[in-house]
């Protein structure tokens, strides 16, 4: 087969190093890629967000499947377009990625599947949204509706934080992402993440996860798009697994079906697990970056299988293989990340560096320039390892990362603590 994947960060190079090992795969296209891409599979300069675009090329390249890496072509509609010219296609509808675009959409759908979640209020004027905080008070968590590149939650611990973030958001801090807020009840908890295959009917669950969003160690300073993960995620147990199923994915998967926007390719589940009992804190409907590297470590080749069963709507028969291992991916990051960092600086040592089934370095912002590998973006390099223990998976990683040599860049020296 002819395969294409959209996307550009380290979450794709994971993909395509999976599906590169499938036999399945004649010739892998990435659009647009980045350099280690580069290395494995075919890069194309596409514009991923036109559908009419990437249906072209499809045609001019005799593409036989497409897997959609990002959210942002899903909420553009590009899997519509592209089912609608006859290709298989890995990846919601525009109508099934609301899960992801919209916040108040999620609360209403879970409040029909009885899914549990955080009680919440939805707010399009800044009057009502103040006096909901007035009468909650602190704790209280303020999102902006729409995407936000993970940025629009606020965790409010006093009421006048959250009276300014109300603010923030109507005076256009988040642009029309924030024209509508969802306020809600604190949870307290563990957080972890949870991959689960939909194809419209059936459900597979591929892995768990949990990753580190605070940019230091101990988890401090500031949110990030994550800087490092690991699978599997220990809280989240056989027993939660199954009632997160049970109370969770399959009610909103048959609400989905039921209003005629099933929703088909990776769900993942963020659950907030107190307790013994999971509730939803958001839907993604794409596989989390860095989570989709561990979760891609464990299972290997299988991946395409199980995505194109998923595509094809046989996931009723479909079966993980699994092995009794664990995966963790230390996120190498530009000095400065995730304020204002430089883009250029050389990245040395990558060709000596182990690549095999227990190890890998992703990339996620690199680039060429000459003959040599730069850094083009905040997230950079996505070291990935695979042990018999997590402690085993972290002590690989963090022996590949003390061989990069790039002085302009910095990591966290202790993904994996909880679980560990
Ligand atoms: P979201 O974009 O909805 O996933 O929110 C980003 C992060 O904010 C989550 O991963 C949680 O760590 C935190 N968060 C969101 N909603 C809540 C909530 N209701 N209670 C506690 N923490 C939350
Ligand atoms: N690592 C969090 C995300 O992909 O949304």
């Amino acid at each position: 087969m002819n395969i294409l994947i959209l996307g550009s960060g380290g979450r794709e190079h994971a993909l395509a190093w999976a599906v590169m090992q499938n036999p399945k795969c004649d010739r892998l296209v990435v659009a647009p890629g980045n350099a280690g891409i580069a290395a494995i599979a075919d890069c194309a300069d596409l514009d991923i967000l036109n559908g009419i675009a990437v249906v072209n090329f499809c045609e001019e390249r005799s593409i036989d499947f497409v897997i959609i890496g990002p959210e942002a072509p899903l909420a553009a509609g590009v899997a519509d377009d592209l089912r609608g010219a006859g290709f298989k296609v890995f990846g919601p509808s525009a109508a099934a990625a609301q899960l992801e675009a919209s916040k108040a959409f999620t609360k209403e759908i879970c409040d029909a599947a009885g899914a549990p979640t955080a009680a919440y209020g939805h707010f399009t004027d800044a009057a009502a949204a103040r006096a909901h905080v007035e009468a909650h008070g602190a704790p209280i968590v303020i999102k902006a509706d729409g995407l936000a590149a993970g940025k629009g939650v606020i965790i409010a611990m006093t009421q006048a934080e959250a009276l300014a973030a109300v603010d923030t958001m109507f005076d256009g801090a988040f642009g029309d992402a924030g024209a509508e807020v969802v306020i809600e009840e604190f949870m307290e908890g563990e957080e972890a993440s949870f991959f689960v295959l939909c194809d419209g009917e059936d459900v597979l669950p591929i892995g768990t996860a949990q990753d580190h969003k605070r940019v230091g160690d101990g988890d401090t300073g500031p949110n990030t798009g994550g800087m490092g993960a690991y699978s599997p995620a220990p809280v989240l147990s056989d027993a939660v697994a199954a009632r997160a199923l049970d109370e969770i994915v399959r009610p909103t998967m048959a609400e989905m079906a039921k209003r005629g926007t099933p929703y088909q390719g990776v769900l993942y589940v963020g659950l907030m697990i107190k307790d013994g009992a999971p509730r939803l804190v958001e839907y993604n409907v794409r596989f989390g970056d860095p989570e989709c590297q561990v979760l891609m470590m464990r299972l290997g080749a299988q991946a395409f299988d199980l995505i194109q069963a998923c595509a094809e709507g046989r996931l009723a028969e479909a079966r993980v293989n699994w092995a009794e291992d664990h995966a963790l991916c230390v996120v190498m990051a530009a000095n400065g990340y995730p304020g204002s960092y430089e883009k250029g600086s050389v990245i040395g040592g990558l060709d000596a560096l182990p690549e095999d089934s227990a190890n890998m370095v992703f990339h996620a912002g690199t680039g060429q320039s000459g003959g040599d590998i730069i850094a083009t973006g905040g997230r950079v390099l996505n070291v990935t390892a695979r042990g018999v223990s997590l402690a085993e998976a972290q002590a690989r990683a963090y022996d590949t990362v003390d061989r990069v040599d790039w002085p302009e860049g910095f990591c966290r020296r202790d993904i994996g603590w909880r679980a560990l």
